[in-house]
């Protein structure tokens, strides 16, 4: 299983432009405890290459586009973040890698906790033994 899902939502437009609404329940799935943005990303850099053990975050790119690679240390899945209406909800215990940034790509991120090192697992090898799967 992989654990994230699309949250789709609908713009409220005219002909002055376009405004999107996070509220709770199905938009907003968590309390939200810390917000940032990543820009300046250079085409060929790769970030993320993590994951979390407790962190829910939702992930959308406000201009640009860029690629989330998502792993569960089976398989893995590509998701393009290219409009603001589309949000990616991650919840706990998937690899990510972010990667194809175009040029003026603002990819911002809200979360469920505060910034935590220990929540993170930066190799792989240990993200395959942490889900179970890195045991031959
Ligand atoms: P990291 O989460 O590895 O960034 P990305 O997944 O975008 O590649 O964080 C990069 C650096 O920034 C790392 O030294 C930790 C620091 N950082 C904070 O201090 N606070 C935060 O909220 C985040 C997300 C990162």
């Amino acid at each position: 299983m992989m654990n994230y899902s699309i949250i789709q939502i609908p713009s409220i437009s005219s002909e002055t432009g376009c405004l999107f609404v996070l509220e709770k329940q199905e938009r907003l799935p968590f309390e939200i405890k810390r917000v940032y943005y990543i820009t300046n990303v250079k085409n060929d850099a790769q970030r993320g290459n993590h994951a979390h053990k407790q962190l829910k975050q939702l992930m959308i790119c406000l201009g640009g586009s860029c690629d989330i690679v998502l792993d569960n240390g089976v398989s893995r899945t590509t998701i393009t973040l290219d409009m603001p209406g589309k949000i990616l909800y991650i919840q706990p215990c998937l690899w990510r890698e972010i990667k194809n940034f175009t040029e003026n790509a603002t990819l911002m991120v809200f979360a469920s906790e505060e910034y935590d090192e220990n929540d993170y697992i930066r190799d792989y090898e240990e993200f395959k033994k942490h889900v179970g799967q890195g045991i031959i």
